[in-house]
């Protein structure tokens, strides 16, 4: 079932089958990471510009966080000719299903040709892996990439699915049966706010954080309905900062883009810990630490 609409909405959050957090992190080395053309607005002025050490280092401090939090990297490698691999959050939807405890991942099919190789390499790593690799309806024609758009409610069978740039509307009513699990379709209308994890962040069953200027009414109705506490994050630091493509691995410590003061000032003031990291090498090509991850259960 597809929700589009408040109005439509006929359950509660209690009612959808809960879902433990995953609890492993698999990364990508930069290897090869590059802005080497221009699918979204934030690359458009950053073409062959990334400190490829600058980038090592943050990457590393990424991974050392995680490491720290108890999440143990798996650390796949970047590949020569695909400088956003880096970005593994896009390749895949992993899901998990407690009643048969089925692990796997859904393909993407990437909207831009510059992404599409990308794909069977992590089809061929999640194989390997011992997951099961599940992939949209050949017949289908609609793009969809992955957690840069669908993301699970913490602690619940139910995803949010952003469309309108890289995934489209189709490709949830696909999902939607393949994994047997309602999804909420939200909207998106401002071209920096390109995929949903850049403006919706679930920090756990309750707080979210939001960059309101990516949504319509509706979708802000929807994004309302379901959290108890919706953080709006200032416009800049949504913008330009990436605060929204942070991420909660615990219910507790959200690692974020360092510098972003008004969204730490609300993270405290709602008891949960800013962890911030640096990743501005990788903000050049329009993603920060939620896409620079992908947890798997
Ligand atoms: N350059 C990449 C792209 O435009 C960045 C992806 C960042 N990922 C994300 N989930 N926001 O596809």
């Amino acid at each position: 079932m597809i929700y589009r609409t408040p109005d439509a909405l006929d359950f509660r959050l209690d009612e959808i089958p809960s879902l433990p957090r995953p609890r492993r992190v698999v990364l990508t080395t930069p290897t090869h990471f590059d802005v080497e053309y221009v699918i979204n607005p934030h690359m458009s002025e950053n073409m062959g510009s990334v400190n490829k050490d600058v980038a090592w280092q943050q990457w590393k401090a990424v991974r050392a966080t995680y490491a720290a939090l108890d999440c143990a990297p798996v650390v796949a490698n970047g590949r020569s000719g695909l400088p956003d691999m880096v970005f593994c959050a896009n390749q895949t939807l992993p899901f998990y299903d407690p009643d048969t405890e089925t692990r796997g991942v859904v393909l993407s099919r990437m909207h831009s040709e510059h992404r599409t190789d990308e794909v069977p390499y992590y089809a061929q790593l999640f194989e390997e892996a011992g997951y099961v690799v599940e992939s949209l309806p050949d017949a289908l024609n609609a793009d969809f990439e992955g957690m840069g758009d669908a993301l699970w409610h913490p602690g619940r069978r139910l995803l949010w699915g952003g469309y309108g740039y890289r995934t489209s509307i189709e490709a949830y009513e696909a999902l939607g049966e393949l994994l047997d699990v309602p999804i909420v379709a939200l909207r998106l209308v401002d071209p920096d706010y390109y995929h949903l994890d850049t403006c919706l962040c679930p920090l756990d069953a309750q707080h979210a954080l939001l960059a309101p200027e990516a949504f319509d009414e509706t979708g802000r109705a929807l994004i309302d309905a379901l959290f108890d506490t919706v953080i709006d994050v200032p416009d800049h630091e949504a913008r330009h900062q990436f605060a929204c493509n942070a991420h909660c691995p615990d219910g507790h410590h959200v690692l974020l883009q360092e510098g972003c003061e008004g969204t730490n000032d609300q993270l405290r003031a709602h008891d949960f810990v800013p962890v911030e990291l640096d990743t501005s090498e990788f903000m050049k090509s329009g993603g920060s630490v939620f896409c620079m991850k992908q947890m798997v259960w």
